[in-house]
């Protein structure tokens, strides 16, 4: 099926309006490559005609399919390092000390905001486990959130390939928190008790989410347009407890975050505070 302009147009604007991704014409190989098989899924005539129908109405699975994939979901484990030599070495560690005197001592909450295929919440919680010694009696949980229904299903059944196992995991997390059978390796059912995902647009209100401790935001609002990815990070500073903190992408801009936020640098990483709330 040819992609011509009236299709360019017609799937930017949808794309745009589901998730935010900013898509335009010099982008029209990657339009045909993802979207191709759906228009014959669909029985469509031409991509114009897959817009009209993935915009008809809500909980349309149409527009779920297109989300699926157009959505980028590379990821992979401890993804940058730093952010998880930062969260080891000064920011549990400080906040488990700071919790200490609270009503409730052992409650933390994280969120892995566009988790993707869970690699990241669960890379949070390897590392909680690597240094707190009964993590099954805390009250962690990491909560997981992305647009892509495919993606948080994949995240909450916790099963990995061996090419996605090789992606970042080193041999002694891979031994301490999976499990293998058929050629799969399996996340280990304490690390997933603290973990839990649900499919969520950050670009809409963060509704009955609560608030974290952590946040980790990374390598999604470089697909937003700026207005976007200022008012994001505007309402995940909403979303945290005082003294909270945020980690973005290594390649995301501190100008763009807005001037909500104060940037730290630990153990190579920067992390945010928002700066109402920040300690130093
Ligand atoms: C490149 S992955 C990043 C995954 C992970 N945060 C990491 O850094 O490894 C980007 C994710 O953002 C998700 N995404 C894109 N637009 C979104 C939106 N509007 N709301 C929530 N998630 C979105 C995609 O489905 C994809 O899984």
């Amino acid at each position: 099926m040819k992609l011509d302009a009236e299709g360019i147009d017609a799937i930017c604007g949808l794309v745009n309006d589901l998730c935010g991704i900013y898509l335009d014409s010099s982008k029209d190989y990657l339009i045909e490559g993802r979207l191709a098989d759906l228009v014959k899924k669909h029985g469509c005539q031409s991509y114009a005609e897959l817009a009209r129908k993935a915009r008809a109405g809500a909980s349309n699975p149409v527009a779920d399919d297109v989300v699926n994939a157009i959505t980028t979901n590379e990821t992979l484990w401890f993804r940058d390092a730093t952010p998880f030599n930062a969260l080891r070495f000064k920011i549990l560690p400080e906040l488990i000390d700071a919790k200490a005197n609270t009503a409730t001592p052992r409650k933390i909450r994280v969120w892995s905001a566009a988790c993707s295929t869970g690699q990241e919440a669960y890379s949070i919680a390897m590392t909680f486990a690597d240094i707190v010694p009964g993590i099954a009696n805390w009250d962690l949980e990491i909560v997981g959130t992305d647009i892509s229904s495919d993606a948080v299903r994949r995240a909450r059944e916790a099963r990995y390939s061996q090419l996605e196992i090789s992606r970042g995991l080193d041999q002694i997390h891979q031994s301490g928190y999976f499990s293998q059978s058929n050629r799969e390796y399996h996340v280990n059912e304490v690390l997933r008790s603290k973990c839990r995902f649900e499919v969520r647009n950050l670009l809409q209100p963060f509704t009955s989410l609560g608030r974290f401790d952590i946040v980790f935001c990374r390598n999604v609002a470089i697909y937003f347009k700026n207005a976007d990815r200022q008012s994001l990070f505007r309402r995940i500073a909403e979303q945290m407890n005082p003294g909270g903190w945020l980690f973005v992408g290594s390649s995301e801009a501190l100008n763009e975050m807005g001037p909500e936020w104060t940037p730290q640098r630990h153990c190579g990483a920067v992390c945010y505070q928002p700066k109402a709330l920040a300690t130093v």
